[in-house]
């Protein structure tokens, strides 16, 4: 069995979740699912960022320990991902013992090795960011809370992998994608790279993982949080385990943390000898007005809101219908509206409804049998045929919304192919197995069941309620089959309900 290791960031505990989050969430469990019903080995992982100087203030605030608020916060994120129907493997936490130990043994290995040096260092800091920054990006004025700071500190050699970074990313054409963002990390690395400031002083900051070599130090939260690709999955602790699911397939992220991981974390891995994982991702952001939907600027829509009032399949839909994968999107209620209203409520769900009545009508609810096929129908199988591989391509590109789209025209097509043949006449003429209208209906069943296999992944509540409701009970590993034919006449549907109520 092949296996797919795939993961989202690991959000900062202390936000709220909101659309943005779930986006990615919602995109990598998608993408999980489409792999399983592929029949593949998939490891989902996902997960919280807990250190750093913001968790430890907004502790004191509330006149909490920093682990107490942490314990408390993590479930916001648990319990939205729970709500969203997110199937993740693992949820890592980064002040987990499984994580903080095996930090703790790759910084004595970088020191060891030499990768760690300490030095004296004098330099802009940006409070909010919590890191060190260059004048140029001071003057660009994007950094908040900026002073000049004198502080000694350990130092990652970060510098000493530039070469080797440019030359793989020129060498692994998927290593960074879109290609967009990879000619923004290489422009990046056309300008010397400093070596990465990996520590903070605990005077400062101590809410941290303490460096095994020096106890008056916490790790840096970025070189802390990005390792836990590897510590979820048992680096030098389970090693069968890290050794089938690593490199990683794909880490998917927006784009607002691209360097961290394209720059940071490729290099830490070359240190330690690791190999690279095959991709990583950056999408876009979800704007509001133009602006990136964010706690700080006080824009931000919660998940559940939506969820809670028309249901999680209709955010999870719009979600990945809107978005084109790698540019930006706006969120607005009316376009969720008008998206849910002519997709899910016209289209997708006109044609269950059809199906369903005419066949509880004039079948007494048993699929009908097919006779032979006309022009007509040949066409509209045909069409199928080829839409279906169109969608998979699309699906396994990350092309989803283009997959969504001709996943929407076969369901469009069977809507115009019902109009053209009018089973609603022909079955009070001849409502025998094998007649017209048992060949039309089938048809669309079958094609209503296709769809709802491609539509699985991205509402699998609603989707998998109607395979179902055909009788072909949907198993993601072995029964997910989207060639034509599979539909079996004689077997009794079950009853449906107006799935997608119109949204006024
Ligand atoms: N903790 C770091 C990541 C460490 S990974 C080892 C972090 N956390 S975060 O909570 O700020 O999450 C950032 C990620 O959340 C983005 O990369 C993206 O996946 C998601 N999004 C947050 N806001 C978003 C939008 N407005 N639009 C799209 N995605 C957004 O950075």
């Amino acid at each position: 069995m092949k296996k797919f290791y795939i993961t989202t960031p690991l959000y900062y505990v202390n936000d709220e979740p909101h659309i943005g989050h779930a986006y990615t969430t919602i995109l990598v469990d998608v993408i999980s699912r489409i792999h399983k019903m592929n029949g593949e080995d998939v490891y989902f992982l996902t997960g919280t960022d807990e250190h750093g100087q913001k968790v430890q203030e907004a502790a004191e605030k509330r006149n909490v320990t920093p682990l107490n608020h942490v314990n408390e916060y993590v479930n916001r994120f648990k319990s939205v991902w729970k709500k969203l129907n997110i199937n993740y493997n693992d949820f890592i936490r980064t002040t987990e013992k499984r994580h903080t130990d095996k930090v703790k043994d790759i910084l004595n290995l970088l020191k060891n090795n030499g990768d760690i040096y300490m030095d004296e260092y004098e330099g802009l800091y940006s409070v909010s960011e919590e890191r060190f920054i260059t004048d140029k990006e001071a003057e660009e004025g994007i950094f908040r809370q900026v002073k000049t700071l004198k502080e000694k500190n350990y130092f990652f050699k970060m510098s000493k992998y530039q070469n080797k970074l440019i030359k793989h990313i020129n060498s692994h054409q998927d290593f960074i994608k879109p290609e967009s963002r990879k000619n923004e990390i290489l422009g990046f690395l056309k300008k010397d790279l400093n070596d990465l400031c990996i520590s903070r002083p605990k005077s400062r900051l101590s809410w941290g993982i303490e460096l095994p070599f020096d106890n008056k130090y916490v790790t840096y939260v970025w070189f802390d949080a990005l390792l836990n690709y590897i510590t979820a999955i048992g680096w030098e602790s389970d090693i069968k385990k890290f050794n089938y699911y690593w490199p990683a397939d794909y880490h998917l992220m927006a784009k607002d943390i691209l360097t961290t991981h394209c720059v940071y974390w490729p290099t830490m891995l070359m240190a330690c000898n690791i190999s690279l994982p095959k991709t990583i991702f950056a999408h876009g952001w979800w704007l509001i007005d133009d602006n990136k939907m964010s706690k700080s600027v006080g824009n931000i829509i919660k998940p559940l809101d939506l969820a809670d009032k028309y249901g999680v399949d209709a955010l999870r839909y719009y979600l990945m219908r809107n978005m084109v994968l790698g540019q930006d999107a706006s969120y607005s209620f009316n376009s969720f509206k008008e998206r849910y209203n002519a997709d899910l409520a016209n289209d997708y769900g006109n044609l269950v409804n059809r199906i369903f009545i005419l066949i509880k009508k004039y079948y007494n609810n048993y699929i009908p049998e097919p006779g032979n096929y006309d022009k007509f129908d040949l066409e509209v199988i045909s069409k199928t045929k080829k839409l279906v591989i169109e969608i998979n391509h699309a699906y396994d590109v990350l092309k989803i919304h283009e997959g969504i789209e001709n996943t929407l025209n076969l369901i469009r097509t069977v809507n115009k192919f019902f109009e053209i043949k009018t089973p609603w006449k022909s079955v009070k003429e001849n409502n025998d197995q094998k007649s017209k209208s048992a060949t039309t209906l089938y048809i669309a069943a079958e094609i209503l069941r296709i769809a709802s296999c491609f539509l699985y992944p991205i509402i699998p509540s609603k989707a998998g309620s109607i395979i179902q409701a055909l009788n072909n009970h949907p198993n993601e590993q072995y029964d997910y089959n989207t060639s034509f034919g599979m539909l079996k006449p004689n077997n009794k549907l079950d009853d449906i309900k107006n799935i997608f109520p119109r949204i006024d």
